[in-house]
């Protein structure tokens, strides 16, 4: 197995494993230096483009902003998103990861889905091709976004994907959105880390949205924490460059070309 991911497992019961999502060079550099896993998220759809629904990204897409991801990590491990209908079948599946893990030279891909999945995945890890599993809220098949594990049965449904995850050979797991107690149940009982989104502090790492987290999105999502206001700096920054342009400020002598 890669040796990055090797360390990753390893972090499980000794130390909290970062995430969070990228989906340029530039942000992808900063990130590098602080997180173990950068992920290029479908989400990119809603953050970047507006789309209603992660199913609108293709392949395409994903696999140009990854390539822009990957001049940007190093050390980390780089996991891509596989979009909606690119792995309705193993063959599918395995013909459009092979193009991802090609062009973008990532070191993983992310599939959502359970036990409809874990054919997939198996075929996936037969071809030692690193998978992350992600259960819980999937944002490209479910029609409601409430959190996950609220009913008896939707828990041990949950809880068993999870294992057959597992047992198909994913690396780890995101769990979006998914009950406290449930989360620590799952947490203790697979081996491989378990990586949550709005899941409580009982997942082994955490994962949030970039955009989220610097105060560029304006998410007012209930497990979001806004460590920055990126967006105020930056509002700043165009005003005062404006100004000065205005004001004949700007640019200098200093900023200008002379023979
Ligand atoms: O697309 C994404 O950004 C994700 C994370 C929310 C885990 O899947």
């Amino acid at each position: 197995m890669n040796k990055k991911i090797e360390k990753i497992i390893k972090k499980k019961n000794k130390s909290k494993i970062i995430c969070l999502t990228a989906y340029s060079k530039n942000i992808a550099l900063i990130l590098d230096k602080h997180c173990d896993l950068v992920l290029v998220g479908d989400s990119l759809g809603s953050v970047l483009y507006n789309y209603k629904s992660t199913r609108e990204v293709t392949l395409e897409t994903m696999i140009n902003h990854s390539k822009s991801v990957r001049l940007g990590v190093k050390k980390s491990i780089m996991v891509v998103d596989m979009p909606y209908n690119t792995y309705r079948n193993p063959r599918e599946a395995l013909r459009n990861v092979k193009l991802v893990m090609k062009k973008t030279k990532c070191d993983g891909v992310k599939l959502e889905g359970g036990k409809k999945i874990v054919s997939i995945v198996k075929i996936l890890t037969k071809n030692k091709i690193p998978v992350m599993g992600h259960v819980g809220i999937l944002p490209q098949t479910d029609k409601k976004f409430t959190f996950k594990g609220k009913r008896l049965k939707e828990s041990e449904k949950i809880l068993n994907d999870t294992k057959l995850l597992e047992k198909a050979g994913v690396f780890s797991i995101v769990l979006e959105c998914v009950e406290t107690k449930l989360s620590k149940k799952i947490t203790d009982q697979i081996k491989i880390p378990t990586i949550g989104i709005g899941s409580s502090a009982n997942c082994d790492g955490q994962v949030l949205v970039i955009d989220d987290l610097i105060g560029m999105s304006g998410s007012k999502l209930k497990f979001v924490k806004k460590y920055a206001d990126v967006k105020k700096v930056i509002n700043s920054a165009v005003k005062n460059y404006k100004l000065e342009v205005l004001k004949k400020q700007f640019p200098q002598a200093k900023h200008s070309f002379k023979m």
